[in-house]
């Protein structure tokens, strides 16, 4: 029998905070750029009101597989989109060392991704932030902003009260789709059920980061929009299947040679933006490598005390 800790929502979150998270999964970019840290292509399995995602990767000496959900009208049944489970294992001898719980540890890298890509993407100057879609992650991708000093934020959702409630938390402004879309950084995480970003909204200067469409047939910028742009993306692999970029790829209007993984920046064996006049996209798709990173930080803290689990 082997007996593990589980670490709950609550746990997750009072273990790790932002800053920690976009170092860390700054690092596992790194990783896995430097062939360190390893990462099938996550694998989709679509039901009708949503999907499963099954996303191992190791490295480490630690190996994981997420188990997790994205069913984006949840929110009607009360329900979060996203849910699930990741089980950590030893890399060196297969045991099961823990079970996390995903949506803790998704909401952190998530949030902290678009720290790392405002960080790397951004002008030099950039400071103001677009919050385009103030949901879970949304909300995440704001807070983890807001831990790397970019200020001040316009939040903007259809649903008022979500937009004025991460407003209120971060001391930021609720405001329009266009007034969001005026600042430096601009970052979606709508369900990506329809375009939120226009061609007639690419403007010099700009980074978007697109966080929301990251499963087939989902959209959060119309194609105009994003051939407009220099392109980015978490794994090229995972992103022209499954995106922001995919319908554009599908339209054989990007090919891979247009766009330039995230790690490949981070390690300097590619430019990021062009120029500060440059508009840039980066599109995440949400990789194993960074639940893997958040896995690392929290089995490195003294889980002694904490729930278990007889198998
Ligand atoms: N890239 C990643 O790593 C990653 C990780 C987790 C979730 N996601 C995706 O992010 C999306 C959002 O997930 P969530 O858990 O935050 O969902 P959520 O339901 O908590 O939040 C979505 C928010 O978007 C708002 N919204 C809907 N239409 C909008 C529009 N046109 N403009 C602006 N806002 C709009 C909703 O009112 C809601 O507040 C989903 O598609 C999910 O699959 C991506």
């Amino acid at each position: 029998m082997t007996t593990v800790p589980v670490l709950s929502h609550d746990a997750v979150l009072a273990m790790i905070d932002p800053l920690e998270a976009i170092e860390r999964v700054r690092d596992a970019f790194v990783r896995h750029a430097h062939g360190e840290w390893r990462m099938p292509a996550k694998v989709y399995l679509e039901e009708e009101r949503g999907d499963f995602r099954a996303m191992p990767a190791s490295g480490g000496g630690l190996a994981i597989l997420k188990w997790v959900t994205s069913f984006p009208a949840n929110a009607e049944r009360g329900l979060p989109v996203v849910m699930g489970v990741i089980a950590v294992s030893s890399a060196e001898d297969g045991r099961l060392l823990a079970l996390i719980d995903a949506r803790a540890v998704t909401a952190l890298r998530t949030g902290a991704i678009a720290a790392v890509a405002a960080q790397e993407l951004a002008r030099e100057d950039a400071a103001s932030v677009g919050i385009i879609g103030c949901g879970l992650h949304g909300s995440w991708a704001a807070r983890c902003l807001a831990a790397a000093e970019f200020w001040p934020g316009i939040c903007f959702d259809p649903d008022p009260d979500a937009a004025g409630r991460l407003a209120g938390e971060l001391g930021w402004e609720a405001g329009g789709l266009d007034e969001a879309l005026e600042s430096d950084i601009v970052t979606c995480v709508t369900p990506g059920a329809a375009p939120v970003v226009g061609a007639r909204h690419i403007r010099a200067g700009i980074h978007f980061s697109m966080l929301g469409a990251d499963g087939p047939g989902k959209a959060e910028a119309e194609l105009d929009a994003v051939t407009a742009c220099e392109l980015f993306c978490d794994d090229w692999e995972q992103a022209s299947h499954g995106g922001e970029l995919s319908g554009a790829v599908a339209a054989g209007r990007v090919d891979r040679e247009r766009v330039t993984d995230l790690g490949a920046v981070l390690t300097g064996r590619a430019g990021g933006r062009s120029g500060p006049s440059a508009t840039t996209l980066f599109d995440s798709t949400g990789l194993a490598i960074q639940d893997l990173a958040i896995c690392h930080a929290l089995l490195e803290r003294d889980t002694a005390g904490f729930p278990t689990v007889t198998l």
